[in-house]
This record gives C-alpha cells, structure tokens and sequence, in this order.
C-alpha cells in the first residue's frame, strides 16, 4: 500500500457546515482505518525487525555509523508535508536497524538488557491506552496494580506492616525523593519557607555510590560538598567506621547529618554496603536510612542471594528498579518508604484543585498522584505486574539466579585464561576485568604497563562495534586503568555466549 499519510486525515464534512475562524467543524477530520491499516502493517515489521531478528545471536547487536554519516542515512529533516505510509514504514526499517539492539543476547553494556515478551506486550497496551497514573478516575486499574506491586516489593524488602511508594522515572529520582523525603522528614518548614534559614545539611553515601546521589544534593539545593564520601573497603562496600567517623566530623564542624545512602550493587562492581552496620550508625545519630538498591534489589526476589540485603528491612526508604536486573523495561523504578504517616503526600502534595478535587464520588484515596513531583506520570508497574502474573516469583527467582551463575561461570573461565585478569570476585552481575594482550604480556607492571592497558579496553571497544558483535562497557575507576565491566542479566544469553564473549576479546585483540 503506498496512500499518502495525508489521506489519514478526511475531509470535513461541508453539509451545514458550522465554521470557527473559517475551519470547518462537522465530523471528524481524522482518517482512523487509515490509521488502524497503518498500525497493522507496521506490527509485523516491528515484530520481525525489533523483536526477532533484534534478539537474534546470529544478528549483529549494533549497526555502527558515525553521527554525521547517520544524520545523512536517517534523513532527519521535519518538512512541511507528510510522507507516504510506504515511506514512514521504511523510517520504521531504519530507526530499529540503525538503533543498538539492547534485547540481544550480546549486549553486555549497561545495568539492563534483554526483552521479556510479558513486558513487552504490557508496553504495547499502556502505549495505546496512553493512561496518566495520577487520579483513579483516569487510572483506575493501573492504580490498583500500581499499589498492588508496591505492596508486594514492600513485603520483599521486609517491611511487615507495609509502607507507602510511588514508581518513579528512573533509580536516579527515586534517589532524589529520598533525599527531599528525608529532609522534609528533618526540617518540614522547608516545603513552604525554603531553604533559607536552614542549617548546614550533611549527606553521607560511598565512594562507590551513583553520580545521582550528587546529583540530588546539587537538584536540592543541598550543595555536593555536603555529600560527604564515606570509604569503601578493597571489594567496593561502605566501611562502617569510617561512615561514623565521617558524620563525626560533620558534627564537629557544626553542620547537620541527615541522611545516609547505602548502596545494594554499586554500579561498576556490584558490591553491597553492609547495611545492619550501617543501620546501626544510622540508629545511633537519628539519620534517615536510604539504600539505593536501584540494581542490587533484585536479588531480593531470590532465596539463594537475598543474604546480600540482609538488613534493607531496617532502611526508612529503598529505591528498586525492576527494569535492570528483572527485565522489566525501561523504565520501571519503584521508590518504596517503611513510613505509615502520610510523609510522601505531605513532602510532595500541591493539592491542585483541578485534579484532586476532595468532593469526588469515589474514595479519593485511591488518587496517589499528589505523593508524585510530577504530573502526568506513566504506568511502570503495569509491566512488571505483568510479567511477575506470566512467570510469577519463581521465575523471576530463576532469572536471578541463572545471572549470577553465568557471572560466576565467566569470573571462572577469565581466571583459567592466559591473557585475562579479573579484578575481583563478582559478588552479583558484574565481572570486571583486564585484557592483557600479546605485547604486553611480558612486560613488567610499572608505569607503562599500565598507561598502554589503559588504551586496550576502548580499542577493543571500538572493534566490537564496528564489527557490532557485541557490546561491554569499560571504565577506568579510582586508582584503576581501563577494564571491561560485563553485565549479566538476560535469561537468553548461555554459557556459550560467555565463552565467545572472552574468544572474540581475544580475537579483537590478538595485534595490540
Ligand atoms: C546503583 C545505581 N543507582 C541508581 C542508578 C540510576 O538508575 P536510573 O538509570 O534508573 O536513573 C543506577 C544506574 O545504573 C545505579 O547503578
């Protein structure tokens, strides 16, 4: 079919026409068989090029182009005339060739990966419902879930009683609730006088904490020097003493501690912060308890490494995001608080009368959005909901597990191979390690060992994609040169991709 787009929009109807500044008003002017054919014919698309062929092990993960010859292939320019169905079909094929293909089994590069089918079909239908989570009468069923899935994370994390939550649009603003959470908790004048007046506030998190730690003190007003760097021990945990020592020090200088944030898998090397240590120190100075368990939260679903957590239970709020490890898309972070008091509503609430009107002929309860710093917000727990009624909790269970075997398994094989060097033992899914090639094997460890290691990681890097048979990040991190960090998440990724995971390094970097 090759109608022109513009078809999709009919010609008024003329008879006893009712015009507005000369635009006829009679019957619809939009076009929805049309539209609905159009919809059809993209499906099938859609269906063999992002989800089959794009999962595919024998596709490639990437297409690499460089900007400027991409900008030329995509033919971004908006024009003052709509295309053909034929041809917006054809920006379809290219939008998903052109774009990394993060479902496949080769993608090792970021904190989520994979494409869970449940959660996939979850997205097609809030998409197409366009839903805005804020009030019941808008949202009724994905309210409902939404207070369902928070119930139950909340019984994962070990809060017996309950608690309260919203689903937040990434890890990063679940981390920034809390702090503003936190602080209202400390000084409730703030949310109408602002922060003049205020102390001095202090924030203690790791060294190894995410950047949106900083990030929130900066957004807060808060400032990133009074995040204070508490020191992380050689496997990358908070060291509880040296976090007693740090909020000491605020003390001293007359500033106000506040809030401490525990981190359950740090993003480069997965390590968890020892949290009944931590909660200890917390208890003793009255500080408001965070943990970031945006990637180490998952492990929670599972009975084998839940241990990992062992004292989240203790926290006053946890961010968790199920659209890392549990694959349930982006973006899906729920910001969970073991307060029963009403602290989210009354931090966040702006009562707008035009939404949240008290005289409804509902229970008004039900119309969680004013707990949100947002207004429209979408429906993230839907697909986790989704996807945990599909494979229910024991598959999600087995997804975790199966990810920190085949970590386990390819921590194993990188110690076995000459060439490799793994940084330390995975405690979750992250394997960090050195490609030591030929040249370099023979060379003793000072200076110039490591500034030529450094560049081994980002030329491999640049070889994988442009081959685009895989993708792994790299980093350098602290004291440390460039090395590989893999991150091991997808059900349908084996052991044979583990194995050619380290046989193309090898192959990559066989000339270097
Ligand atoms: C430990 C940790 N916290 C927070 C985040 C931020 O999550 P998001 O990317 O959903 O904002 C990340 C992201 O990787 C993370 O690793």
């Amino acid at each position: 079919m090759d109608s022109p787009s513009a078809d999709i929009h009919l010609s008024p109807v003329t008879k006893n026409a009712v015009l507005v500044d000369g635009v006829v008003l009679n019957g619809p002017t939009l076009d929805s068989k049309s539209g609905e054919k159009f919809v059809e014919e993209a499906f099938p698309l859609i269906m063999e090029e992002a989800v089959r062929k794009a999962t595919n092990v024998n596709e490639k993960v990437c297409e690499w182009q460089p900007p400027d010859a991409l900008k030329q292939l995509l033919d971004l320019e908006l024009r003052e005339e709509g295309e053909s169905h034929q041809q917006i079909l054809q920006r379809c094929q290219d939008v998903i060739k052109y774009s990394v293909k993060t479902g496949h089994p080769r993608f090792f590069n970021q904190l989520y990966a994979g494409l869970d089918h449940y959660s996939l079909v979850a997205r097609f239908i809030t998409e197409a419902l366009n839903p805005s989570v804020y009030t019941y009468e808008v949202s009724p069923v994905f309210l409902l879930i939404e207070e369902v899935v928070l119930k139950k994370m909340m019984e994962y994390v070990g809060w017996e009683k309950g608690g309260d939550g919203i689903f937040c649009p990434g890890g990063s603003v679940s981390n920034m609730y809390a702090v503003n959470v936190a602080r209202y908790k400390h000084c409730p004048n703030i949310k109408d006088e602002g922060l003049s007046g205020l102390p001095r506030l202090v924030m203690f998190a790791s060294e190894e904490c995410h950047y949106s730690i900083s990030k929130a003190a900066a957004f807060l007003g808060i400032g990133m020097k009074n995040v204070y760097a508490v020191s992380s021990d050689d496997r990358g945990k908070m060291i509880p003493e040296e976090l007693e020592k740090q909020v000491q020090r605020a003390k001293k200088e007359g500033a106000v501690p506040f809030l401490v944030c525990a981190t359950a898998g740090t993003t480069v090397f997965g390590a968890f912060d020892p949290l009944q240590e931590i909660a200890d120190v917390c208890k003793k100075h009255h500080l408001w308890l965070h943990v970031d368990a945006s990637w180490g939260g998952s492990a929670l679903m599972s009975r084998k490494h839940r241990h990992l957590l062992s004292g989240i239970h203790r926290a006053d709020s946890v961010a968790w995001n199920p659209h890392k490890m549990l694959m349930a898309g982006l973006q899906c972070c729920a910001f969970l608080m073991k307060d029963r008091t009403g602290l989210l509503q009354m931090c966040h609430s702006a009562q707008a009368s035009y939404l949240f009107q008290k005289d409804k002929f509902y229970d008004v309860s039900c119309d969680t959005g004013d707990k949100s710093i947002q207004c429209s917000r979408r429906s993230d727990a839907f697909k986790f909901w989704f996807m945990w009624k599909a494979i229910g909790t024991r598959g999600l269970e087995g997804r975790v597990n199966r990810a920190l075997a085949l970590a386990r398994y390819l921590a194993e094989e990188i110690k076995k191979k000459e060439g490799f060097r793994l940084l330390l033992e995975p405690e979750y899914a992250n394997v960090c390690f050195w490609y030591i090639p030929p040249s370099l094997r023979n060379m003793p460890e000072g200076p110039e060992f490591w500034k030529r290691l450094h560049q081994v990681a980002p030329a491999i890097k640049e070889r994988m994609m442009k081959k685009g048979s895989m993708m792994i990040g790299y980093q350098p991190h602290r004291c440390q040169v460039n090395f590989f960090r893999q991150i091991v998440i997808s059900p349908q990724v084996s052991r044979e991709d583990m194995d050619f995971v380290l046989k193309e390094i090898e192959a990559l970097g066989v000339d270097m």
